[in-house]
């Protein structure tokens, strides 16, 4: 069916131009080339870019080239032309220095291949973890109809009968490696059983996450975030979201008609639910700002740490990636939390309908694995967000605060919500793996250990390295969690309640640059508060003393994209955008 005759299609501009016909001739003579007609571009067919983020140096997005098949049957069905194009490659694990340094770059790569070709609508090919929020942040910068469609977890993992999840087994490997329990070949196979297919993370890393977010901000069809890569249902759910996107295409519905505040909130909510990751306020900030939606990492603690725990994914529970879509995937959570009145109903979504509309009476399919609202896994489940006098803004993630670090920490009766203890201090990962078995450093199970050095400048990008294993003489003591905090990422796969995404980082003068080993730091989870026991006169004077000395030193930019990006970007409070590039939305 061709658009409606009233409609005037973007990419007209390009193909069916009677004001210049030149122009038109040539635009249209290279896009013939590989089989499309004259017939099909001046017709008024909506033409839909594919934002293809598979290839082979993004494995857990891969299957994307596969999905595109069916998805230009569904797309060339409802009647769209299709060009097909790449997305800058995203791979969390085999980007140095760090695949955050790449987001903004996807990012900026994607809004100009939107706004500078005949595009009218575009399937947005996301999975693996900053695939989302990347494609995401063009998709609300150029505001041209848009939907996600998610590659999809891997299958489950399996060792000697037990469920080996993405990243999470890899913490608790490099444990048993270091007591002794296993060798290296064995270090090898654990971690392997965890990547059984294709597919992203099959735990609540940050993969899973932004993917459940982008359901639930609307811009996904409902149900699809959760299938697994491998099943029939990803194909099917690849053909629909082909078919829909032409739909949108002619409703002219595009992303600032459903990531509205309203959805961020959901989104929020969700988070709490799922046991999502701290890499999730980055993201959504992020989003918000190429939106022009005002939203603020106070929201989270206003917003998300009421809610409960209602989905037993690893690292904070249980299961995995199959298990979450049996059990009713994110439709079964958003319809429990509708059920305590948590969700904004109205919020509109790519299927025209509501988010209220498209999840309500979904039923949850397994109790075991996502619990109804009144039986959550725990209470309170949301982050909550810090600050004090080193810093403005971090988070913490209480969903996997384990009873055996509840019992070391939180249960003094006279302060049961706050510790204190001495710090430890590295400068970056490589400090940190040089010196943690040291036994000079004395870290005991009263130690805070603290990385500084790895935010969004001083490690471009900003490291996923903030939740540090204890020393293996602890380790086999049995003390597996000492307090982290950072002004890095942690990878979403953790279990490790760090306080993390610290800003602003030590390499723009964050206070964290003036703590020295040996210095005390209180943490107070009641009433949101981090402080260094020093004097404000102590730390003016070490402040003083750090400047005179040129400031926090950091290792040097080693490609022309990382001196780019540490001027422009902002810190991971604020979304970690490149500051001033929020206002060509
Ligand atoms: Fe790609 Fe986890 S490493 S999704
Ligand atoms: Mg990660």
């Amino acid at each position: 069916m061709p658009s409606t005759p009233d409609m005037k299609l973007r990419s007209a501009a390009w193909f069916d131009n009677p004001d210049n016909i030149d122009m038109t001739a040539l635009y249209l003579e290279r896009y013939l080339n590989f089989g499309i007609s004259l017939e099909e571009l001046r017709s008024g067919r909506p033409v839909i870019g594919i934002a293809q983020t598979g290839s082979d140096l993004s494995p857990c997005n891969r299957h994307h080239l596969v999905l595109a098949e069916r998805l230009r049957e569904g797309i060339r069905e409802a009647g769209g032309v299709v060009l097909e194009f790449p997305v800058h490659p995203i791979q969390e694990t085999g980007k140095r220095p760090t695949a955050g340094l790449d987001r903004n770059l996807a990012f900026l790569a994607l809004v100009e291949v939107l706004y500078g070709y005949p595009i009218d609508g575009v399937v947005l090919t996301v999975g693996c973890d900053k695939t989302t929020p990347a494609c995401l942040m063009a998709a609300a910068a150029v505001n041209i109809p848009a939907i996600a469609l998610s590659v999809g977890p891997m299958l489950n993992g399996w060792h000697k009968g037990e469920r080996t999840g993405s990243g999470t087994i890899v913490w608790k490997a490099r444990e048993m490696l270091s007591r002794g329990e296993i060798d290296d070949a064995g270090f090898i196979r654990l971690v392997a059983s965890s990547a059984p297919s294709t597919g992203y993370c099959n735990t609540m890393g940050t993969a899973t996450t932004m993917n459940s977010l982008a359901e639930a901000l609307g811009m996904s069809l409902p149900g699809s975030a959760a299938i697994p890569a491998p099943y029939r249902d990803r194909q099917e759910c690849a053909y629909h979201t082909g078919r829909r996107i032409v739909d949108l295409v002619r409703e002219d519905l595009k992303p600032s008609d459903i990531m509205t505040r309203e959805a961020f909130l959901n989104a929020i909510v969700v988070n709490s639910a799922i046991g999502g990751s701290t890499n999730a306020p980055i993201h959504l900030q992020a989003i918000a700002r190429h939106m022009g939606v005002e939203l603020s990492i106070r929201d989270w603690q206003e917003h998300g740490h009421k809610v409960p725990l209602l989905v037993n994914l690893q690292p904070a529970g249980e299961y995995l990636g199959e298990d979450y879509y049996r059990a009713g995937g994110v439709p079964a959570v958003i319809s429990q939390l509708m059920t305590a009145g948590l969700i904004h109903e109205e919020a509109m979504t790519v299927t025209g309908k509501s988010i209220g509309e498209n999840c309500r009476g979904t039923t949850i399919e397994d109790e075991a694995v996502i619990r109804p609202f009144d039986d959550p896994l725990r209470q309170d489940a949301g982050f909550i967000v810090l600050a004090g006098n080193l810093f403005d803004s971090a988070v913490m993630k209480t969903s996997v605060i384990s009873d055996a670090f509840h019992d070391r920490y939180l249960s003094n009766p006279e302060d049961p919500d706050a510790f204190e203890g001495p710090v430890v201090v590295f400068d970056g990962p490589e400090d940190y793996h040089a010196r943690i078995d040291d036994p000079a450093l004395a870290i005991d199970a009263r130690t805070l250990l603290v990385m500084r050095g790895v935010g969004p400048v001083g490690y471009p990008g900003a490291a996923e390295v903030v939740n540090m294993r204890a020393p293996a003489y602890l380790l086999r003591e049995g003390v597996r969690d000492l307090p982290c905090i950072g002004d890095g990422r942690q990878s979403g796969t953790s279990a490790s309640p760090s306080i993390l995404n610290v800003s602003p980082e030590a390499a723009t003068g964050g206070g964290l640059a003036l703590l020295r080993t040996g210095d005390r730091l209180r943490i107070d989870l009641r009433k949101g508060t981090v402080d260094a026991l020093l004097t404000d006169e102590e730390l003016a004077q070490r402040r003083t003393e750090l400047e005179a000395a040129g400031g926090y030193a950091f290792p040097a930019s080693q490609t022309p994209w990382q001196a780019i990006q540490r001027e422009l970007v902002g810190q991971l409070g604020d979304g970690a955008i490149l500051e001033g590039s929020e206002a060509f939305q």
